[in-house]
């Protein structure tokens, strides 16, 4: 290894910038160097710089501006302009998170050039291949050189695909990192005054492709939020993939429905913590809930993170099922999470995988980190 190596993270998308946060941070303090290639796949403000703000991420050293577009086109972007970047950059070691378009590209981009890459949150299946992101899982963790995994199911299936467990390393979770340091400042009150609602109040997050892609599937969905915000006054901050098409499905702005702007990661998470109910089908937010002890709905037929059940608030619901699920949660009043917090969900995810990129840098290849005991 050279003297002095770099790392570069690769980041594009809304949760990649939660997840990335703890890591960087922790790289900083062992004084790696490194830098932030932002591919420009969010590029709202409230997708993306208010991310960067919240949670004290540094200035990218690159923005690629890929954008918007099918899979292909966005893929194709991403590709071109990785490549690019990364030779003209030549990091010794390329961070990727999560699941979305920009870490699929960038993982076959190093690949090719031969560079060596860690993937954060890797082994995660929900089993679907129905759904993007989980081939964008399937091929990150058949290339990637160091895997750091959230959870221990994910060990087992990265063993399973064929992975050497020398490349893999449970770590714990680097969005729960986030929401431990942002906790002191979260505060639902000035976000329920500013958005003028009562003190008991549902969230509601939702863009799946599989939910707001047709207008079928986002009526069906629609309705029953609908129905639930005649139990409870329900926010749905509206990520801008699902808009258009919730809102001609009829999920408007008035009387027990507030329909606002995406939030930033501070107020979003402010107004989770106080909220009554969450119904959602976000990955991330899977996992807020079960660490806040707020009751979730999730509005899919599966999920890659199973521990939010077994060890959290979640609960899978189809959309008929909904109203009747939120009524009794509603009813039942604060969650008792099923069972004790997933292992080595302690805000310390970040520092572990710094120690152990930071020891591959210098070219040891620390014993897996699945042998980590739980903290005391
Ligand atoms: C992407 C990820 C998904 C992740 C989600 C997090 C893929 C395949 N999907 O989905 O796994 O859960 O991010 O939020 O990578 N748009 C804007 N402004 C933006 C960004 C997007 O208006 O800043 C709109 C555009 O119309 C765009 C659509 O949202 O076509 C979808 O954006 P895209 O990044 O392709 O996928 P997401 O649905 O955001
Ligand atoms: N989030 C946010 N504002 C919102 C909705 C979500 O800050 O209006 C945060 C949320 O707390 C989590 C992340 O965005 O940290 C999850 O992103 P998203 O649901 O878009 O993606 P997924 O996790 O489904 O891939």
């Amino acid at each position: 290894m050279r003297e002095n190596p770099l790392v570069l993270h690769v980041l594009g998308a809304r949760p990649n910038f939660v997840k990335a946060a703890p890591v960087v941070r922790a790289l900083g303090e062992l004084g790696v160097r490194q830098g932030i290639i932002h591919t420009g796949q969010h590029y709202d403000a409230l997708m993306s710089d208010v991310f960067f703000a919240d949670l004290g991420l540094p200035e990218p050293v690159a923005n690629l501006g890929v954008g918007s577009g099918s899979h292909a086109k966005q893929t194709a972007a991403l590709l071109v302009g990785l490549e690019e970047v990364v030779q003209e950059h030549e990091p010794d070691l390329v961070v990727v998170y999560g699941d979305v378009n920009s870490t699929l590209a960038a993982i076959l981009v190093c690949a090719k050039l031969g560079v060596p890459t860690a993937h954060v949150e890797a082994g995660l299946r929900s089993f679907d291949r129905g759904m993007p992101e989980e081939v964008n899982r399937v091929v990150t963790d058949a290339l990637a050189d160091l895997l750091f995994a959230t959870s221990p199911e994910a060990l087992a299936y990265l063993a399973g695909e064929g992975v050497p467990a020398s490349k893999t390393h449970l770590v714990g979770n680097p969005m729960i990192d986030s929401l431990y340091a942002a906790l002191p400042a979260l505060d639902p009150a000035p976000v329920v005054a500013r958005l003028g609602i009562p003190d008991r109040y549902a969230v509601a997050t939702l863009h799946r492709p599989a939910n707001v892609d047709t207008p079928e599937a986002a009526k069906e969905l629609v309705d029953a939020v609908l129905e639930v915000s005649r139990q409870v006054p329900v926010v749905v901050p509206v990520h801008p993939r699902g808009k258009a098409r919730l809102a001609e499905a009829g999920l408007v702005d008035g009387g027990t429905v507030r329909v606002v702007d995406p939030l930033g990661y501070v107020d979003f998470l402010s107004l989770v913590r106080g909220a009554a109910l969450v119904v959602t089908d976000s990955g991330g937010v899977q996992e807020e809930t079960t660490m806040l002890g707020v009751p979730c709905l999730t509005l899919r037929p599966n999920t890659e993170r199973p521990i939010t059940i077994t060890h959290g608030t979640n609960r899978l619901v189809t959309p008929a099922l909904l109203p009747a699920a939120a009524e009794k949660a509603l009813a039942d009043g604060a969650a008792t999470p099923a069972g004790e917090l997933p292992v080595l969900w302690d805000g310390k995810a970040g520092p572990r995988i710094a120690t152990v990129i930071a020891a591959w840098l210098k070219g040891d290849n620390l014993a897996p980190a699945s042998q980590a005991k739980r903290p005391e």
